[in-house]
C-alpha cells in the first residue's frame, strides 16, 4: 500500500517572549492510502497543531513532512497552496467559514475558484448531503454551531480530496447529527477511498478508524495500541 502521508521526527516549538514551548517532539507516524486514522489526546496535547503542519498550513521546526509524494518543506507558500487545493480537504475545529458568503457560496466559491461551471449545482448537492437543504441562502451568523460544522464538511468534500483532515468534525455536534456526519465521512472513504485523519475526544468514534494514534504532551505515547515509550 502506498504511503499518502509520512511524518518524521516532527518537533515544533512556540516562543512567547523568552520562554520557549515545546509542543511536538519527535513525531513519527504513517498513514497508508485510503487508511482511516484517529488523532486522540488530552486538551493541549497538540493535536490541532500536528494536523495543521500535515496539512501544509504551518511548518515544522524539524523534521519532515510528506504528503501525497511530496516533501512539504521543499514547497513554498505558493506551491504548499496548489498541493492543498489539488489534493486536501480540512475541516478545522473553529469551522473558519467566510463571514460574508452564505452557506452555498462557501461551498461553491472553491469550486468556481477551480473554473467548476456545475459550482452552484453541486455545492446545493453537498449542503443536501449534509442535511442543509434548508439553509443555502443563510450566513454563518445565523446557522447554529453543528450547522456551521456541516457546511465546512461539504465545502472539505468539494474538490473530491485525497485526503480529509477534519479536526473534531462531530465536536459540537448532537449525537443524532454527530452520527449523520460520522456516516459521511466514513462513506466518503469507502466510496472516493479518501484518506481519513480526524481528531477527537470521541473514543467510540476512534475506535472505529483503522489507526489510532494517541498523543500526549506533544508526544506520542501509543500508535494503534503500539505503546510508545
Ligand atoms: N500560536 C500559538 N502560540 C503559542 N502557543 C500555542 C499556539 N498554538 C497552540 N499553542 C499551544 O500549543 C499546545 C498545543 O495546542 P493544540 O491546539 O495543538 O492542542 P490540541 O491537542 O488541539 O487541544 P484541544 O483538544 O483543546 O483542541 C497548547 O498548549 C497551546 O496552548
Ligand atoms: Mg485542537
Amino acid at each position: 500500500m502506498a504511503k499518502i502521508l509520512n511524518v518524521t521526527n516532527l518537533g515544533k516549538i512556540y516562543t512567547n517572549g523568552s520562554k520557549k514551548l515545546t509542543v511536538l517532539q519527535d513525531i513519527t507516524f504513517k498513514v497508508e492510502e485510503g487508511e482511516t486514522f484517529s488523532i486522540v489526546g488530552p486538551s493541549g496535547s497538540g493535536k490541532t497543531t500536528l494536523l495543521g503542519i500535515c496539512a501544509g498550513l504551518d511548518r515544522p521546526d524539524s523534521g519532515t513532512v510528506t504528503l501525497c509524494g511530496t516533501e512539504l518543506g521543499g514547497l513554498n507558500e505558493d506551491e504548499r497552496a496548489i498541493l492543498r487545493n489539488r489534493n486536501i480537504g480540512f475541516v478545522f475545529q473553529d469551522f473558519q467559514l467566510l463571514p460574508t458568503l452564505t452557506a452555498l457560496e462557501n461551498v461553491a466559491v472553491p469550486l468556481e475558484l477551480r473554473g467548476d461551471k456545475n459550482a452552484l449545482k453541486i455545492g446545493m448537492e453537498l449542503l443536501d448531503k449534509v442535511g442543509l437543504q434548508n439553509r443555502f441562502h443563510h450566513y454563518p451568523s445565523q446557522l447554529s454551531g453543528g450547522e456551521q460544522q456541516r457546511v465546512a464538511l461539504a465545502r472539505a468534500f468539494s474538490n473530491k480530496p485525497s485526503i480529509l483532515f477534519a479536526d473534531e468534525p462531530t465536536g459540537n455536534l448532537d449525537a443524532e447529527t454527530g452520527e449523520k456526519v460520522e456516516q459521511l465521512l466514513f462513506q466518503l472513504n469507502a466510496e472516493a477511498g479518501t484518506t481519513l485523519i480526524i481528531v477527537t475526544h470521541d473514543l467510540e468514534l476512534a475506535a472505529k478508524t483503522q489507526n489510532i494514534l494517541r498523543l500526549k504532551g506533544g508526544k506520542i505515547i501509543a500508535n494503534n495500541e503500539t505503546v510508545v515509550s
